[in-house]
């Protein structure tokens, strides 16, 4: 017999219904990507997942078709949702790009290395005495790239994990830099919310203005970010 979750997950994609997002193609990025130095050590930072998987797994509950791009994920990927790894900066790029000419909503969760080591070493650089001087390279900004190119009609979310009230302001910037729809703005100067955290606490930011989502856990802040992609989608 099927696991009673699973059973429960049928059930629901039966009932998921006619909203805005059914039937709809949704390519999601989550966690967090690791740049190597050498054989065993990375550039990486501290993203879960937690978020965009909440993400995923809220817009296959809407009926959507999801694809999820993971990033080193520190939890499990929801069911029912295709899943793509990306561990790096360039394979996210690569996939990102191969996929988003039939995405309807694309959804950039992931922290996205913005550097990578110029040099990664193929085998353990063995320890002495010395220093080491790393150095860094830009990355491609993935999502400025789709917003450059995008198609009419497709959706654009990005995040922006900065802090207080300036954070707030550069991320009204990104909006418009990154010809996006929509973004979310995620305080990383508190400690109790955001990274490692089951609950995060957001602020929506569109063309239209500015959104609090009051503190909540991740899969109720995930649905209140969808209700806001279906009413841009319209
Ligand atoms: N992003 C991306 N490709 C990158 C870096 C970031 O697609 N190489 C996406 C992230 O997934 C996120 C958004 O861009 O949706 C974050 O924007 P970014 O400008 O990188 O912001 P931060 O790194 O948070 O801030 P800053 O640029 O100020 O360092």
């Amino acid at each position: 017999m099927a696991e009673p979750e699973d059973i429960v997950r049928a059930a629901e994609l039966l009932l998921a219904g006619t909203g805005p997002l059914a039937a709809k193609r949704v390519l999601i990025s989550a966690g967090g990507t690791r740049e190597p130095i050498d054989a065993v050590r990375f550039v990486g930072n501290r993203s879960s997942g937690r978020m965009g998987v909440a993400l995923a797994a809220e817009a296959r509950r809407r009926g959507a078709h999801v694809t999820l791009l993971a990033a080193n994920l520190a939890v499990a990927a929801p069911a029912g949702v295709e899943l793509v790894e990306t561990p790096t900066a360039a394979e996210l790029e690569r996939e990102a790009l191969a996929r988003e000419g039939e995405a309807d909503v694309v959804i950039m969760a992931a922290a996205v290395a913005d550097y990578r080591p110029a040099e990664a070493l193929v085998t353990k650089r063995p320890k002495d005495r010395t220093g080491w001087t790393v150095e860094l390279e830009p990355t491609v900004d993935v999502l400025g790239a789709l917003g450059a190119s995008r198609r009419p009609g497709q959706l654009l979310v990005g995040f922006a994990a900065d802090q207080g009230q300036l954070g707030l302001e550069r991320a009204r910037q990104k909006l418009t830099n990154k010809n996006a729809d929509l973004f979310v703005f995620n305080d990383v100067g508190r400690d109790d919310i955001g990274f490692d955290s089951a609950q995060n606490e957001v602020t929506l930011v569109s063309g239209e203005g500015e959104r609090l989502l009051a503190k909540a856990p991740k899969d109720e802040i995930a649905a209140a970010i969808l209700d806001e992609v279906e009413r841009l989608l319209g």
